[in-house]
């Protein structure tokens, strides 16, 4: 074992350190039917997926990972009854209450992305709250995307961008891919490696369209309530096995 992986607290000795992904996204799918299996109503599912999403993140940080998006709410989830939408906003607003400090002990650098001005009055503040509070953590950089659409943040994107050249501001010619990704959400974080989907379904629904382009792929049939430490290692044991070429050749 090298001296780095031994600083890495409980890393898999098949894993590589150097070959580990640096930021890792996940589709976290598969609460409701969770739940449903077991006779309960849906929002059992979503608390639990909460449980989950702590345990990943911090395995993240345990094993060097510096950065994760968890898709927690689609533009498209508005859509879900009135009940299920009220629970999963009061969720996230008590969620981010209750573990800041844990946040702040772990080094967690909280971001969100997505349309947050259409979220509730409570939940923007505890948002606004977690992210003044760890913007300095170095940690890991944890992106929850809420009321997250990829079409809606490429056209937002774009507005600003034809604002800019309306006012005489910018060129067109300036437009160029490092422009335009300071104008998503994700302004600063790096593209993800790879992506998780569970539950398996074969879709990105509506998630990181841009920052997708050339991230690796992993859908498990898992329910996401049930993606552990040891899925979450199989993941990452697939996505070494993988040669990413980036369009040229290997
Ligand atoms: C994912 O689980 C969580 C959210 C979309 C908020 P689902 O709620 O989509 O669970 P399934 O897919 O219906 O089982
Ligand atoms: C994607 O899951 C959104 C989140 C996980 C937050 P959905 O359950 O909403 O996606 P579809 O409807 O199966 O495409
Ligand atoms: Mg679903």
């Amino acid at each position: 074992m090298t001296a780095k992986q031994s600083a890495l607290k409980d890393l898999p000795p098949d894993l590589e350190p150097a070959r580990l992904p640096q930021h890792v996204a996940v589709i976290m799918d598969g609460n409701g039917r969770w739940a449903q299996r077991r006779g309960m109503p849906r929002i059992m599912g979503h608390r639990r997926g909460v449980d989950t999403l702590k345990d990943l993140l911090r395995c993240c940080k345990d094993w060097g990972i510096k950065a994760l998006t968890a898709y927690a709410f689609s533009t498209e989830n508005w859509g879900r009854p009135l009940e299920e939408v009220d629970f999963l906003m009061t969720l996230f607003e008590r969620v981010l209450r209750k573990e800041l400090r844990e946040m702040q002990a772990e080094e967690v650098q909280i971001r969100f992305a997505g349309n947050l001005a259409a979220l509730p009055a409570s939940l923007r503040l505890e948002i606004d709250r977690s992210m003044e509070a760890t913007r300095h953590n170095q940690g890991i950089v944890f992106t929850v995307a809420t009321n997250y659409g990829g079409r809606q943040e490429i056209i937002n994107a774009c507005r600003a961008i034809a604002h800019q050249v309306q006012q005489g501001t910018l060129q067109p010619d300036a437009v160029d891919e490092a422009l335009f990704e300071q104008h998503l959400y994700t302004a600063g974080n790096s593209d993800p490696d790879l992506l998780i989907r569970t539950s398996g379904e074969m879709r990105v629904s509506n998630f990181l369209l841009w920052q997708l382009a050339y991230s690796e792929f992993y859908v498990t049939d898992t329910l996401w309530p049930d993606f552990d430490r040891t899925e979450f290692h199989q993941a990452l044991c697939a996505f070494q096995q993988r040669d990413r070429r980036f369009g040229t050749l290997s």
